[in-house]
Formats: C-alpha cells, structure tokens, sequence
C-alpha cells in the first residue's frame, strides 16, 4: 500500500468466515495497510462446520498488530476501531476464564436442522417470522445456541447461574478486545441481533416469548447497541487506548461501505456466500418471497434503517471446492481462464446446495447437484457452469426483491473478492439483464465499519461526506440474446428442481 500522508486513520477489523483482517484507512476511505490472516475451517461430520474461537481472537490480536505495524504509524494516530464479522457464527464462552465451551458454530453448519424443524412443528417454518424477519433455518445463531446447551456436558446450568456469555463473532472480538475476563464489555449491535433469530425486529431488544421457545436463558445474551457509538476502548496491542467505536454484521456492512444509504439502493457482496442487501428505509418490509427481513445499521440514538436480503450459502467456497475437493483447478483465479475457453456450459449446470438452499427457497433437505451430463461435458464447461451458478442465484435473488419491494433495479452495486472475475461480473449482467458496478474500493465491507466508527466519534461529519468518497472503478453491461438468457433460466431451475427432497 501506497502512504497516504500523516492521517488520522480508522482500523477496521473484520473477522471473516475465512480469514481475519485489519485495514487501516484514511479520511477519503483509500486502504493505507492491510493485514490478514486465514484460520482453519473444521469439518467434524458432513454438514457440520465449526470455528476455533481462541484461534480467531488470536488471529484479529496479530492482524491488528500487523496492519498497524505495515502502515507505519501507532495507536495514536487512530481516532476509532470499527468492527465487522462473519454473521450467525455461535460461540459460547466462559465470562471468568474467557475459554470457549466448544468450537463456534459456523453460518454453514445444518446440524440444528432437524431441531428447527421441530421448531416449527404444527406451525411451520415462519414461526418466528412476524417478530424477527427470518424463517426457521439451520443458518441463524438462536437454535446454535440452543443446540450447544443441549450438547456440551453441563452447559445449561453453568448459563443459568450466569457463569457462560454467547456472542456473535462482533461480540467476541469486542469482549476480548476490551479486557477480556477483566473488564470486557459484553455487547453486540441491532445488525448482528437481528441474526440470530431472537431479536424483535420492532423493539430492537430480546423477544422474551422466543427466549422462552427456544430455551434460551436471558443471562447468556449481550447487551443490543447500534451500530454506530462508543462500546468501550481497546485494552491491549498496539491500539491499546483507542475508542471501540462500532460494529456491523459484514453484509450490513458492505451496504455502508457501498452507501447504500437511500431506500431503494442495493447492493451484492461475493465472498464465500453471496448476499445482496437492499435498503428499504425506516420500517421493516416483510418478505413473501424467501427474503430476510434484517436491521442494515443503526447510527447511535438514530431511527434504525432496514433492509430486505437474499442470502446465498454457496458461490465463492463452490469454487474453492472446484480447487480443494476436486482439484480441477490450482488457484481460484484459474477458474476464470478454464472457464474462457469455452463458450458455453456445454449443457451442464451445478447448483452447489451444499447447505441446503439458502433463499428463496429455504430447502434444508436440498443437496447439491451437475445436471445436464453427456460425454462431451469438459471441466472447463463444469468450470463455466460453476460461474453461471453464482450468476442465476444472483437472478433469482432479484426476482424476488423486484416481487417484495416493487423496486426495479436498475443498476447492481457489487463488491467482494469474486469482482476480480471479469467473465463472472459479465455472466451476472447478462443474466439480470441490467448493468453491474464495482467501486474503487472494493474492501467494502471494512470500509463500512470504518464509516460507522468514524461517524460514532466525528472523524467524519455526516453521510454525505461519505458519499463523495464513493468512485466507480468498472462497469458491465449486458450483452446476452433475450432467447438464450430464457432458455438458460429455464434449465437452470430445472437443475435447481432437482436438488430438493435429497435428505428424507
Ligand atoms: O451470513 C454469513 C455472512 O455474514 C458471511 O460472510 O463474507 O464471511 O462469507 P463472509
């Protein structure tokens, strides 16, 4: 990274599904330092996919320390932290050793399937829905918890007399950040909340009849904030002394870091799963089309702002299992090249349910499938097929926000590591048949925390400021035969038919 003069800064700290990382930024929201550090994803049993939580505290402690060192300047010279994490993850720890009591439960993982579906038995899966936006799926945190103080030994007596603290990751990384078993402030934001299944999305506080449902004792749960005030101050490292200043799940996130701050405005993030955001304003808008209803960002004592989200489980870690499982591939970026040099899918199409279905359908026994296989299928049109998956989930997504929003959009926002994909960014266009836009900084998800932190303690005045720092870097536009993106999406739904009623 270039220098950037004499500051201040904001760090973001953002504690990823993947890997944990420190940004520093500047007042004009350009990258001065990046640290980061990837940690282990642990697979137990099929399904199953668990985080080391002393390992990730680890891991932010060396990547904070690093990005500080790499930007040459110290914690003087930082005027705010701001956070943002991986959402849903579960981790329980306990409040006077600071030890986690088992591994955190990953977003991904469907071991509380069949407990939502017991959940939702003689209701259905919309149980909770009026209250929280979400419907029952294996991917929120409320049942994680709930499954933890079945299973580990002990567990639930230790939360009812107070001695175990849950936290989303943002809360974990706060607590320790603060002080750990000495001091740690216990909180999490409305953005995180409202991920786990037991927060009322209109109180913006604990829903005591779900608690109750789910069996969840009140004594484990943090403190809700906003997303955007003073939490407490960093107790050790090299920002020892500096304001914790906000937190966002990453996906709210990116939605601040794209500026998304007008109803109507959208945005999609291509990471490991992709999840595109919509601002619907001051009130919640209730889906009926396999959306999420969910907090975006709450600025201090401020009106919250909502959005409605297509969450997609499975496009950038289908093709690191392209690379990693299959080895069809060396290095993600080759999925690009293999997949140029065709010039179409070959008739085949992989829809990657490796979590079951994520929205709209909600699909807990969906399973992933290749359709379409004849002999003349190579890897490179698997290669392609693995690309259009990222694309036609993306289109339906849209469907759906058109159908629950009545706003058309007219241009898609995008960011993530997958933008680097030029043949991935123009499939998405053509399918949608609308322009894609990526900004100049496409860490957006970091550079949202930093907005919120930055907001939180002055160093920027208002959002307007923040607006101006937005800069388009590129732009597709769509080039696909009306007939062939019918047909296409056609078929692809089919492929999609048939990965549902895998698991009995
Ligand atoms: O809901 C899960 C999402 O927050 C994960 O994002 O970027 O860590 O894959 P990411």
């Amino acid at each position: 990274a270039a220098s950037h003069g004499h500051g201040p800064f904001i760090a973001s700290i953002d504690q990823g599904t993947t890997s944990s990382r420190c940004i520093v930024f500047d007042r004009d929201g350009r990258i001065v330092a990046v640290d980061q550090k990837e940690h282990e994803q642990i697979f137990p049993k099929p399904g199953w996919v668990e985080h080391d939580g002393a390992e990730i505290w680890a891991n932010v402690q060396e990547v904070t320390d690093g990005a500080i060192a790499k930007a040459g300047i110290t914690g003087a010279d930082v005027k705010a932290i701001g956070i943002t994490n991986q959402r849903e993850t579960t981790l329980l720890w306990d409040r006077n050793t600071g030890e986690p009591v088992h591994n955190a439960l990953v977003w991904q993982d469907t071991r509380t399937d069949a407990l939502c579906k017991e959940l939702g038995r003689n209701v259905g899966p919309d149980r909770f829905r009026r209250e929280t936006g979400l419907p029952l799926a294996s991917y929120f945190a409320g049942p994680k918890i709930r499954w933890l103080l079945d299973n580990v030994d002990g567990l639930r007596a230790r939360a009812e007399a107070g001695e175990i603290l849950f936290g989303t990751m943002d809360s974990w990384v706060i607590w320790n950040l603060t002080g750990g078993p000495d001091g740690g402030v216990h909180v999490t934001d409305v953005t995180n909340a409202s991920r786990t299944m037991l927060m009322n999305l209109a109180t913006l506080d604990w829903d005591e009849r779900i608690l109750a449902s789910m069996e969840i004792p009140a004594a484990v749960l943090p403190k809700i904030r906003s997303s955007a005030e003073v939490y407490g101050t960093a107790a050790g490292g090299a920002l020892a002394g500096v304001p914790v200043a906000s937190a966002l799940g990453d996906q709210q996130a990116a939605l601040f870091g794209q500026t998304c701050f007008a109803k109507g405005e959208a945005k999609s993030t291509y990471g490991t799963g992709t999840f595109l955001l919509m601002n619907t304003g001051s009130a919640p808008v209730n889906s009926y089309n396999g959306l999420l209803t969910t907090v975006g960002y709450r600025i201090g004592d401020q009106a919250p702002v909502y959005a409605l989200e297509g969450s997609i489980a499975v496009t950038g870690s289908l093709v690191q299992w392209m690379r990693d499982q299959m080895g069809l591939i060396n290095s993600a970026a080759e999925i690009e090249t293999l997949a140029s040099s065709v010039e179409d899918n070959g008739g085949a199409y992989v829809v990657p349910a490796f979590s079951g279905l994520f929205a709209p359908y909600w699909r807990a026994d969906a399973r992933g499938v290749i359709a379409g296989l004849t002999r003349y299928v190579t890897k490179a049109h698997i290669a392609r097929a693995v690309l259009e998956a990222t694309a036609w989930q993306t289109r339906e997504i849209v469907d759906a926000m058109t159908k629950d929003s009545g706003v058309e959009l007219t241009a898609l926002k995008v960011d993530g590591g997958m933008t680097s994909n030029n043949l991935l960014m123009q499939t998405i266009s053509d399918v949608l048949d609308a322009p894609v836009v990526r900004p100049m900084v496409a860490e957006t998800t970091a550079l949202g925390a930093a907005y919120a932190a930055g907001l939180a303690v002055g160093f920027w005045p208002d959002t307007d400021a923040l607006r101006a720092n937005w800069r388009r870097a590129a732009e597709w536009t769509p080039r696909m035969e009306a007939d062939v993106r019918d047909r296409e999406y056609k078929n692809w739904l089919k492929a999609v038919e048939r990965t549902m009623g895998w698991i009995e």
